[in-house]
Order: C-alpha cells, then sequence, then structure tokens
C-alpha cells in the first residue's frame, strides 16, 4: 500500500487531501505542529488504522527524517499562510516557509522518496500585470510571503537538477471549501464573508470591490494534487503548474453570489449590503490563472466552478458554524 506523508494535514488543505486520500485506501502520515491547524480537522482520522498523526515542527530536521521514514509520496503543505502575517512577521514567515521547507527537502531527497509535491502559490506572479497568468511569466514578489513561495520554487528546482529529485509545485490560486478557517485576523475572504452574512453583519470589502481572483475550489486542488503525484508523464514532472479555475470573480461579484446562496438558508441575509475599506498593502487588482499547462501535461479538468464550489462551501458552513 502507497505511503503519503501530507504536512500541514491539521489545516484546511491538508485535512481534505487526507480525507480523500484515506477514502481512496492509502496510508496517510501527518505531520504538523498546530500552529494554525486544528485537533478537530485531525479528529476524524484518528481511529483510521491507515492514518498516523505525528505532532512535530517542520523547523526541526529530526523530526522531517522521522516524518519521511517509509514515505512513497510528500504532499507538503505545512507553511504560515497570508500575505498580512507575513508583513507583520517576516521573519516567522522566512523560518517555517523557507527553512521548514528545505528540511523537508532534504529529509526527502535523503529517504528517497518517489515525489516531493508542494503548495506553492500564484502570489508568485507579484507586480506583474498581464492576464491571464502563464507558468513562465513572473513579476517581482509583493510581499516576504511571495518571496518565500518563490524561493520554495527555487529550492525545488535545484533539488532536482543536483540530486534528481522528483518535484512539482502547486501554485495556488485563492483556495476556498470546506473546513477553512472563519476565524482569526488572518481568515481568508470567502469563509469570513460567509460568518459575517450568517451573523447578518455587513462584510468589509478592501477597497471598491472591482479587485478580482480566480477562486478555486478545494476539490480542484485536491484533483491537482492526485495528478500531480501520479503522472507517469516524465515531461510534466519538475516543474510548476497553476492549480486554479482560469476563470476570475470580483469581490462585488463574490458577494452577490455568497448573498443568493446563503439566503436560500436564511432570507435576512440578502438584504444585508457590504461596506468599503481602502484597499490592502500588498494586494494584487487582479488574478486570474491560465489553466492550459495542467490541461495539456497533466490531463487536469476542474471540477467545480466558483458557483458549484460556493453552493458545496455554504451548505457545510451552514451545517457546521450555526
Ligand atoms: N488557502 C489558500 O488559498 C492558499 C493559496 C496559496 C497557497 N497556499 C498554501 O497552501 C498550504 C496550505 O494552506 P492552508 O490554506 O491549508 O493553510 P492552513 O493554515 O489551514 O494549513 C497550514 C498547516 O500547516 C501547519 N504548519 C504551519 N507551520 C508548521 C510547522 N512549522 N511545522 C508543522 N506544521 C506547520 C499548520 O498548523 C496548519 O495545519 C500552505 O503552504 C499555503 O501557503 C494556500
Amino acid at each position: 500500500m502507497q505511503k503519503i506523508l501530507i504536512t500541514g494535514g491539521a489545516g484546511f488543505i491538508g485535512s481534505n487531501l487526507t480525507e480523500y486520500f484515506l477514502n481512496k485506501g492509502y496510508q496517510v502520515v501527518c505531520l504538523d505542529n498546530f500552529v494554525t491547524g486544528y485537533r478537530h480537522n485531525v479528529e476524524p482520522f484518528l481511529q483510521n488504522p491507515n492514518y498516523q498523526l505525528i505532532e512535530g515542527d517542520i523547523c526541526d530536521l529530526e523530526m522531517c527524517r522521522k516524518a519521511v521514514e517509509n514515505i512513497d509520496y510528500v504532499l507538503h503543505q505545512a507553511a504560515l499562510g497570508s500575505v498580512p502575517r507575513s508583513i507583520k512577521d517576516p521573519i516567522k514567515s522566512n523560518e517555517i516557509n523557507i527553512s521548514g521547507f528545505l528540511n523537508m527537502l532534504v529529509a526527502a531527497r535523503d529517504a528517497n522518496i518517489k515525489r516531493f509535491v508542494y503548495a506553492a502559490s500564484s502570489s508568485t506572479y507579484g507586480d506583474s500585470v498581464s492576464l491571464p497568468k502563464v507558468e513562465n511569466v513572473i513579476g517581482r514578489p509583493l510581499s516576504p510571503y511571495a518571496i518565500t513561495k518563490y524561493v520554495n520554487e527555487l529550492y525545488a528546482d535545484v533539488f532536482a537538477k543536483t540530486y534528481g529529485m522528483e518535484c512539482v509545485g502547486l501554485r495556488y490560486f485563492n483556495v476556498f471549501g470546506r473546513r477553512q478557517d472563519s476565524n482569526g485576523t488572518y481568515a481568508a475572504v470567502i469563509p469570513l464573508f460567509i460568518k459575517q452574512l450568517m451573523n447578518h453583519e455587513s462584510p468589509k470589502i478592501n477597497g471598491t470591490g472591482d479587485y478580482s481572483r480566480d477562486f478555486t475550489y478545494i476539490d480542484n486542488v485536491i484533483r491537482m494534487n492526485e495528478l500531480a503525484m501520479f503522472t507517469d508523464n516524465p515531461d510534466a514532472v519538475n516543474t510548476v503548474y497553476n492549480t486554479a479555475v482560469g476563470d476570475c470573480t470580483t469581490l462585488n461579484d463574490l458577494i452577490v453570489y455568497l448573498k443568493k446562496y446563503l439566503s436560500e438558508f436564511d432570507e435576512k441575509i440578502a438584504d444585508i449590503e457590504a461596506v468599503h475599506g481602502p484597499n490592502r498593502i500588498g494586494d494584487i487588482p487582479h488574478s486570474l490563472a491560465s489553466v492550459e499547462k495542467a490541461e495539456k501535461l497533466l490531463g487536469y479538468q476542474p471540477s467545480h466552478t466558483i458557483e458549484k464550489g460556493l453552493k458545496e462551501a455554504i451548505s457545510w458552513y451552514w451545517e457546521n458554524l450555526k
């Protein structure tokens, strides 16, 4: 039976990957220190004989070595997310997202794992204004977080060239879906707006609301991880892919969708108006991915548009936040 190590497995994306691969019959090891992840995200798996939880920090190389023992594939998700968090504390983001990443690469190299698939980020496009974003046209980073994610790509590339490792980077574009954290200063916009609307509060948009994003439902991200991990196309490895839908939605339109789908549960939500504040430092105006490379080399087709994803996510939040 193939064994997968998912770092950051107590977080939003990592716990969804865990659930999916356990359901498919794989053995899953999770390495997480719960800095932003939650016990309730791993609790459903604890009794599964194919699941092992290792509580530890990727900044500890010996811990990384322990976690990769007898592992076939690594899905590396552990990192400190959020652009504003990295602006507030660049040293911490650098430590976890770069030094921790390097520890994982070294441990994976020494354990001769088959493939190292890692969470990269659309923030790597930085100040490039060209749309849609294609993998080989990037700009200069706009935040410490963006630097860390770009450095990950550089290290993975060098480890492939120098040590013959197989690495694939997935540049996630604004992922959303079940189990994404709706609490705290650094909550992502979709769970934050859903929670505010459910509480009959006005969601606060930074700026006029015409900034747009390629909001990507978690099931599309899971599919990209699966394709990247198992592809037998030699041209498809040691590279990076946009992990997105290939469609963009403005924040104003996002509010329209959220109100529409949430008011099916509570009709009062239809009357709530958003309020606007100043633009946030480090935010790029528009983000839209080309998914052509993933289609061509990995055979990827997004299963969920933003609307289909929002409907599923809202049902989950309604059941779990109410
Ligand atoms: N959510 C998005 O829209 C998005 C977009 C682009 C990239 N990403 C990347 O995807 C990955 C997963 O993001 P997420 O949204 O699930 O975030 P998350 O915060 O929910 O999950 C990250 C997990 O990593 C763990 N972790 C952090 N530092 C650690 C350390 N030092 N040692 C061990 N575990 C540690 C956390 O406890 C958490 O469980 C991250 O690498 C993030 O940068 C996410």
